[in-house]
């Protein structure tokens, strides 16, 4: 039987994809893909619009449907699995469980506007973690610390700027001691003012934990600074991968290249 139980499996990569395929219709988007993310590892996806970077972060955090293929989380099937050769999909309780080690930071920040700053911080660590009411606020504010917004926890999200409700979001994703972090433009809805206080707390968590994250962002010297590896997307494939370093001073492929040119 393979595993299905939530231990993770010593010496597995944190991210593994096999053979992904992901079709809207009958248009494919990824096809055949494989890449793995190291335990720890922050890697970041580049490419042009509609490359599928949002829809690997999709898969991963089991908000699309997987089409064919693999995921792994930790070396434990994601939603699908092998059983005597076949493809099945995983029980949906078991999904649960593991997506409960991964949280995700959005574009658009999707506080819930009914609840105050340090209510939304608590709600998933008191309702699915089943913390308790008091160690969930104490956590809370320790986050809202971290991301500068101690003064804030009573607010209400809307009346806060755009870069403080991205913070708050950021502080909510970390509630959930994600073992996994995976960030999708989270500075592109901002107006450029607002963009830096984010990175900033951005560069703070990967500086401070071992949170595994996987990145999407237009802000290239962020990733440069904050990546270990860089993957360049195209239609839906690896067409190159690189550390950062080389990746935005040296990159050998054509595309890249012309992408990097394009956005630099
Ligand atoms: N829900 C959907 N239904 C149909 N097609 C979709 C859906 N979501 C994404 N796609 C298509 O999948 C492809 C990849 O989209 P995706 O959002 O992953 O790209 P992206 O690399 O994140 O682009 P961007 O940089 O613009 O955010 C695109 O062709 C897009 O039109
Ligand atoms: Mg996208």
């Amino acid at each position: 039987m393979p595993p299905t139980d939530s231990t993770a499996v010593a010496g597995q990569p944190a991210i593994r994809f096999e053979n992904v395929v992901k079709k809207f219709g009958d248009h494919t988007v990824l096809d055949d893909l494989n890449f793995d993310v190291q335990r720890g590892e922050r890697v970041t996806l580049i490419g042009p619009s509609g490359s599928g970077k949002t829809t690997i972060l999709r898969l991963v955090m089991t908000l699309e449907h997987l089409t064919g293929g693999y995921m792994f989380v930790d070396g434990e099937p994601l939603t699908h699995m092998e059983v005597n050769g076949r493809r099945v999909e995983r029980r949906s309780k078991d999904v649960a469980r593991t997506t409960q080690k991964i949280g995700m930071v959005f574009q658009q920040f999707n506080l819930f506007p009914n609840m105050s700053v340090l209510e939304n911080i608590t709600e998933a660590p008191v309702h699915v973690l089943g913390r308790s009411q008091d160690q969930a606020r104490a956590r809370g504010l320790e986050l809202l610390d971290q991301v500068g917004l101690a003064d804030k926890a009573d607010e209400h999200p809307t009346r806060l700027s755009g870069g403080q409700q991205q913070r708050v979001a950021i502080a909510r994703a970390l509630a959930m001691d994600p073992e996994i972090l995976l960030l999708d433009e989270v500075t592109s809805a901002l107006d450029p003012e607002l963009v830096g206080e984010v990175l900033g707390v951005l560069r703070d968590v990967a500086k401070s934990t071992d949170i595994t994250m996987l990145i999407v962002t237009h802000e290239m010297q962020f990733a440069q600074d904050v990546s270990h590896r860089v993957l360049m997307f195209d239609g839906g494939s690896i067409v190159e991968e690189a550390s950062p370093d080389v990746m935005f001073t040296a990159p050998e492929n054509e595309r890249t290249r012309a992408f990097l040119q394009a956005v630099l």
